[in-house]
């Protein structure tokens, strides 16, 4: 992989900010010229609405609409582009998911203990409106995902879902063996894949996985702009969780059919240019090579990890070994809040960091820790940016950390 020239398709490595160190990509990542352009020959040569219009301004769209789909699902290893459904982030495709009425009263849906809030928010949420019980399984001290504790756990489980890479350590879950397990029980598997999507090949038939949830933002792609896979069995069992216009066929006064996947869960003048630039940044990332972005991130994580990993004062949160936390580092500072680490790092070094709970409180909360400190990485870091890092976190514990 060739990051300088990789980097050259950023303008911001071209403006005035170009000597920062982005190590915020878990959040959003920085977009490449091929997904703005795209986005903008949408607004200037051709902004009008697809699906609906006949003019040939409305054609062209339909079509910009009907390849992005097409690529998308080619980009996660599914046939049938009509499984996609687009959407305005990973939160809103799990939401789809959550309120789709896919579970019966008395069904237990499974997460585990480490999800993000749009994972979980949405579980809570049913179960106050629906008699479904949620149900969680833990993770070891180790942070490596216990396939013993998820089969005790699985019994009575009609739907387990689950964050595939998280977004505070960056593990991975077994997401195979997690699948197979489940369907031998009779559940369903749905797997949020905002984290994993961007660093590693995802094939959805592979895995055989039921529901994958993603975002476009955290690879390449425009902000708000998210993604839903399902297999069509289930999209067609599913209720949309917005009605309106564009989803339905001819409705009356009492009466509303809707279309068939993916119209019916796309109702409302949709974001077209975010569904052309998400489209757009899928070539991008099939160019680059997903091989090749996640050999990447695990080299500038394992020069971070073994360039902090004796400071004193330090602590990682583990899984220890950085081949196991994809592109993320997360870490606490002794003597120091996380967001006093960021806010120092990025004055003293113009290191961009996240910092808090990242949205992952009943983790934060049932350990007794306030929060972290986290780096994550993409394709355009490069290995120098990862050892500015390293000396502006040695710096701040040497100059602050007590
Ligand atoms: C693991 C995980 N799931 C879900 C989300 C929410 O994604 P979105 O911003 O697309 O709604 C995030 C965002 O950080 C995430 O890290």
């Amino acid at each position: 992989m060739d990051v300088s020239s990789i980097r050259s398709d950023f303008p911001i490595y071209s403006s005035e900010e170009r000597d920062l160190v982005y190590f915020d990509n878990a959040c959003q990542t920085f977009r490449p010229r091929q997904v703005i352009e795209a986005m903008n020959e949408y607004y200037e040569l051709y902004p009008a609405c697809g699906g609906r219009s006949v003019h040939r301004l409305a054609t062209r769209v339909s079509i910009k609409l009907d390849e992005a789909r097409e690529k998308v699902a080619r980009f996660i290893g599914c046939d049938d582009p009509n499984c996609i459904i687009f959407t305005r982030g990973c939160t809103e495709s799990l939401n789809m998911v959550a309120k789709g009425r896919l579970l019966k009263d008395g069904d237990h849906v499974l997460t585990t203990d480490m999800e993000h809030n749009s994972n979980h928010v949405p579980w809570v949420q049913v179960a106050m409106h629906q008699d479904i019980r949620h149900r969680i399984v833990g993770t070891p001290p180790s942070g490596i995902f216990d396939m013993d504790r998820f089969r005790d756990a699985l019994d009575d489980v009609a739907l387990v879902s689950m964050v595939h890479t998280n977004n505070v350590t960056g593990t991975t879950i077994p997401a195979g063996e997690i699948v197979k397990e489940a369907h031998d029980r009779g559940a369903l598997v749905c797997l949020d894949g905002a984290q994993s999507t961007p660093h590693q090949r995802i094939d959805v038939k592979e895995l055989d996985v039921d529901m994958f949830a993603f975002s476009s933002h955290k690879m390449l792609g425009p902000s708000g702009m998210g993604i839903l896979y399902a297999k069509m069995d289930i999209l067609e069992r599913m209720e949309p969780l917005i009605g309106g216009g564009g989803g339905v066929g001819l409705t009356t006064y009492d009466r509303v059919e809707f279309l068939p996947p993916p119209e019916r869960f796309e109702s409302g003048l949709m974001n077209y240019s975010g569904v052309i630039g998400t489209a757009a940044a899928v070539d991008y990332l099939t160019r680059v090579g997903m091989e090749g972005v996640q050999e990447h991130e695990r080299r500038l994580n394992d020069i971070v990890t073994r360039g902090l990993k004796d400071l004193p004062g330090i602590s990682i949160l583990p899984p220890a070994d950085p081949a196991l936390r994809s592109g993320i580092f997360s870490f606490n500072l002794q003597g120091m809040t996380s967001h006093d680490i960021a806010m120092i790092i990025d004055e003293m070094a113009k290191v961009l960091i996240r910092s808090g709970m990242h949205c992952v409180h009943p983790y934060f909360v049932s350990r007794g820790i306030d929060g972290c400190a986290r780096a994550s990485f993409y394709l355009y870091n490069t290995e120098e940016e990862a050892h500015r890092f390293v000396e502006a976190v040695k710096e701040l514990s040497s100059v602050f950390s007590s």
